[in-house]
């Protein structure tokens, strides 16, 4: 059973499903579009709908590592690269959404909007840490950087997600169920990962033999 699910994970054809399946998201808004379904406030409509899926992608990429080691499926990690650009992709169509059809491209709206409004501001801090993240996202950016220092770099991505719960719960007016679930998950991940990297046996140090 193991083997199959680790031959269906290394086939060629899985890296492009699990494509089409982060593409489906917008995919079902193109189709809800031209049907008409966008409701009375479309706006509104695909910023929430943009905003949704960037947190969910945000979630997906961090437990790609966490259900690799409890799975026991180290080929998981072919995905995660994806998914994690896939994130930043719905983030840039929210963040379209939110430059162009809703503060129609005013920079300097933008701008006020972005010092004045905490949720925004918490939003855009959390857009603006994945920009580092996509850009290095290739093996030569690996190689440039070093392993340790990419994956320093790459731990930015807890805090973009945090920023994206902080974001959604303050935008949130009354039901908090939604942005404290993601927030619970955020929690379970990092917790994880900080129990893994106490729980790891460090390289013992090497001591000069006495004289
Ligand atoms: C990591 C980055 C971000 C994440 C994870 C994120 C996530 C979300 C989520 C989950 C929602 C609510 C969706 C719902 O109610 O169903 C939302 C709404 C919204 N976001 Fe973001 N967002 C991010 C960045 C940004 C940025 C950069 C901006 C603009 C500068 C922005 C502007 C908005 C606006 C205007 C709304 C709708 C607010 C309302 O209707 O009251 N977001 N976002």
């Amino acid at each position: 059973m193991r083997d199959s699910l680790r031959r269906l994970l290394l086939s060629k054809w899985a890296k492009v499903a699990v494509f089409l399946l982060c593409l489906s998201p917008l995919a079902c808004l193109g189709w809800r579009a031209y049907q008409g379904r966008l409701t009375a406030n479309p706006v509104e409509f695909v910023q929430h709908f943009t905003g949704d899926w960037t947190l969910r992608f945000l979630l997906i990429t961090l437990s790609v590592t966490p259900l690799r080691k409890l799975l026991n499926l180290p080929d998981l990690i072919r995905f995660r690269r994806m998914l994690g650009l896939f994130a930043f992709f719905y983030v840039w169509l929210h963040f379209l959404t939110y430059i162009g059809p809703d503060q129609v491209f005013s920079l300097p709206g933008m701008w006020k909007d972005v010092a004045k409004r905490p949720f925004i501001t918490i939003g855009f801090t959390g857009f603006v840490l994945l920009i580092p993240l996509a850009l290095t996202s290739t093996k030569g950016w690996i190689r440039r950087l070093g392993g340790k220092r990419w994956q320093a770099l790459h731990r930015l991505i807890y805090i973009s997600a945090l920023c994206g719960v902080v974001h959604y719960y303050w935008l949130v007016k009354s039901d908090h169920r939604l942005p404290l679930l993601y927030g619970a998950i955020l929690a379970v991940l990092l917790l994880y990962r900080l129990a893994v990297s106490f729980l790891k046996p460090r390289p013992a140090v090497a001591v000069a033999p006495a004289r």
